[in-house]
């Protein structure tokens, strides 16, 4: 079997090879290239391919996988959000992706996020940076008098309610699937409404969907309680940034942790060599703001999350050449 493997960072490749040395039979391409029209050609004669990137998967791409007789595209990650699903059904592609590869890294990063914010680690930073070890007025809030409002209740929305309960925040949740054990608990509301005018703390957990684009709108922030504070560290599309920035100005939104952003594709992960570089203005008021942390989609990168969707996007390609199946494979209607 041959598999090339694309957009691999230098952080994957000692995983990739430590795989390629376990799996002797099978060969191995890691390319740093990203998938595109141009690298596709690099696929000919390949098995399988492994990928990750933010950047689109196009129909053109796919159609020429197609043509090479590629049959198994395993991503490295979760989201499948960037797909031409049309394509990959015409061609007959069979896509895996990587469920769980630490949704407790997603989870720590995003309750790491508003401990920041609701101690004003930001201010007391700048202030000390300053010479300056004066505590007011930056009075803080305890996330144990909170009740956290967690949208979407899979694996990663699961773990943060584990790290809320801990720190003694009262959780309730909104899913259209119901988890039967948070069920039995009682935590589900039944509408989105009700959750944003019950939590203190809106913390977004859920996969990119045309259905959730911007569903935090100005009409969302309406119905949320004074003060609330606003966790993303799921897909930028779930939040209308104009909305965000005139509800952050108004004051109705006390602070935002934002590991994600609408326009992050070309942006997150490069480095413009100064501030002002940056090529986005939205993105530049949200960074400047002391009650917002913006990061750049860093949530899962730690050394067991980056081994885990090396190892399980390539055990997951393997497995396809060798028996058709995969515990892994993406189901989309
Ligand atoms: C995903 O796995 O879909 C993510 O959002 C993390 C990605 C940046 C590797």
């Amino acid at each position: 079997m041959k598999i090339v493997a694309y957009g691999i960072r230098d952080d994957e490749r000692p995983f990739l090879d430590q795989w390629s040395k376990e799996n002797p039979d099978v060969e191995v391409v890691g390319k740093s290239e990203l998938l595109d029209d141009q690298t596709v050609t690099d696929a000919e004669g390949a098995d399988g391919i492994v990928v990750y990137q933010q950047k689109p998967y196009t129909a053109s791409v796919i159609n020429k996988l197609g043509e090479y007789g590629i049959k198994f595209m395993s991503l490295r990650n979760v989201g499948v959000d960037n797909i031409d699903w049309q394509a990959i059904k015409a061609n007959n592609i069979q896509v895996t992706n990587v469920p769980a590869y630490s949704p407790e890294a997603i989870a720590e990063y995003t309750v790491t996020t508003l401990m920041m914010l609701l101690r004003r680690a930001r201010q007391f930073m700048k202030k000390e940076s300053e010479g300056n070890f004066k505590w007011a007025p930056d009075l803080a809030d305890e996330l144990n008098q909170m009740t956290v409002g967690v949208y979407a209740t899979g694996k990663i929305g699961r773990a943060a309610i584990n790290i809320y309960r801990g720190f003694g925040a009262k959780v309730i949740a909104y899913d259209i699937y119901h988890n039967p054990e948070l069920e039995a608990e009682g935590v589900y509301v039944d509408t989105p409404e009700e959750l944003y005018a019950q939590s203190d703390v809106i913390s977004l957990h859920a996969p990119a969907t045309a259905e959730n684009e911007h569903m935090l709108n100005d009409k969302a922030f309406a119905s949320m309680k004074d003060g609330v504070w606003i966790l993303n560290p799921a897909r930028g599309t779930l939040i209308d940034t104009d909305a965000l920035l005139r509800a952050l100005d108004s004051g109705k939104v006390a602070g935002a942790g934002l590991d994600v952003y609408e326009d992050e594709v070309g942006i997150f992960n490069s480095d413009f060599g100064s501030f002002d570089a940056i090529p986005d203005e939205r993105l530049k008021d949200l960074m400047k703001r002391e009650n917002v942390i913006v990061t750049p989609h860093i949530a899962f990168y730690t050394k067991r999350a980056v081994k885990n969707m090396v190892y399980y996007a390539m055990d997951a390609n393997k497995d396809l050449f060798e028996t058709g199946k995969s515990d892994k494979l993406v189901q989309v209607d």
